[in-house]
């Protein structure tokens, strides 16, 4: 029978001598490893007589514990010691000034058609999108808009080839006329998105941004148009009571056509909106024109309904108060800084539209 405890002192003895992970990673492998010395231990059992067996297994097993628990506890020893070597040599200079920590905004843009389309979203309609270039026929002539439309100029349009089939959208309406066509009625949508003109002061950027609406169903009238908006109008600025006002108009997709202002007062220097007797005029809209449906293939014996569209960038200004449209696409960081929104307060109906 092997000397179980010569056995042991050997290893326990080359433990002692062991002194960083490596060699403890040898000594280990020259224990437990394939060719180990416990290893070829086990391996003997197989071949006694069974008489030993027993006793022989029994101690090995013991003397493997031993073994196993010894290196385990060198293991220990050894990250511990390497923790406190690194806790010794690293020090915190607190002294020293924080790292500055920082994180993008959102746009004011962004955040309004994040909270546009939430309020919209409430009352069963979803979001569309068209393309920024859009052919002549989805942009004017579908939408009923005449050949000598003042539109179609091309001091007002930019067209994108000589023969003007491909402009930049001057609206959002050509999503109208791409979601009927898509579709069967009825259609609830609204498709927020940028829009072009050739146009640019204070208040008008050649680039701006449009929300459209289009609701399509049988029997939809003007006071479902009108209650649509007044909800609308209430939730975006989050006032109890606003005053509006529709005034008649003209826009070839839509007849009886109206241009709707709401009601705001200057207090101490800033814009009230809601009420006061001032009028500021904010959208367009009217019920969709019969030869707008019918270029969009919808039975207009059975359908009819309203569209409006409104100027994301104005409803923005009005809201947070600034007075500069150009500033929105001028992309100073220290404007978007001060104006710009907390990425992780996304506006729902639920939490508040805006925080700021
Ligand atoms: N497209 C119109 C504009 O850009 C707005 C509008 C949309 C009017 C829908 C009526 C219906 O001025």
């Amino acid at each position: 029978m092997e000397n179980f405890i010569q056995i042991e002192n050997d290893i326990l003895n080359k433990l002692k001598n062991v002194n960083d992970r490596n060699s403890l990673e040898l000594v280990k492998t020259g224990v437990f490893g394939k060719k180990g010395i416990i290893t070829e231990l086990f391996k003997k059992i197989g071949s006694l007589e069974q008489s030993k067996k027993k006793e022989f297994a029994s101690k090995l097993n013991l003397l493997k514990q031993k073994i196993t628990d010894s290196i385990e506890k060198k293991f220990i020893e050894f990250d511990q010691s390497e923790i406190n070597k690194k806790l010794k040599n690293e020090k915190i200079d607190i002294t020293l000034p924080g790292r500055t920590f920082l994180s993008g905004k959102i746009h004011p843009v962004s955040q309004v058609i994040d909270e546009v389309t939430s309020i919209f979203s409430e009352i069963g309609f979803s979001v569309e999108e068209g393309p920024d270039v859009e052919s002549e026929y989805y942009n004017f002539s579908a939408l009923n808009t005449p050949e000598d439309h003042p539109a179609r100029d091309m001091h007002d349009t930019f067209y994108l080839d000589h023969s003007k089939e491909l402009l930049l959208r001057t609206h959002t309406s050509p999503v109208q006329i791409r979601t009927m066509l898509k579709d069967k009625p009825p259609f609830k949508i609204i498709a927020p998105g940028r829009t072009y003109r050739c146009d640019s002061d204070q208040t008008h950027s050649p680039m701006f941004h449009q929300l459209e609406g289009l609701h399509i169903d049988r029997n939809i009238n003007m006071g479902h148009l009108k209650g649509c908006l007044y909800y609308f109008v209430k939730k975006f600025f989050e006032v109890e009571k606003v005053r509006i006002r529709f005034r008649p108009s003209h826009f070839p997709f839509t007849e009886p056509s109206a241009e709707v202002d709401i009601g705001y007062k200057i207090e101490n220097g800033k814009i009230k909106v809601g009420e006061g007797d001032k009028w500021l005029e904010v959208l367009g809209c009217g019920m969709v024109h019969p030869n707008v449906l019918k270029n969009a293939k919808v039975n207009t014996k059975q359908y009819q309904g309203y569209a409006f569209g409104v100027g994301i960038d104005r409803l923005a200004m009005l809201k947070y108060g600034i007075n500069d449209l150009r500033a929105f696409f001028e992309s100073d960081i220290r404007w978007l800084e001060f104006y710009g929104f907390d990425p992780l307060d996304v506006p729902t109906n639920y939490r508040g539209l805006s925080r700021w």
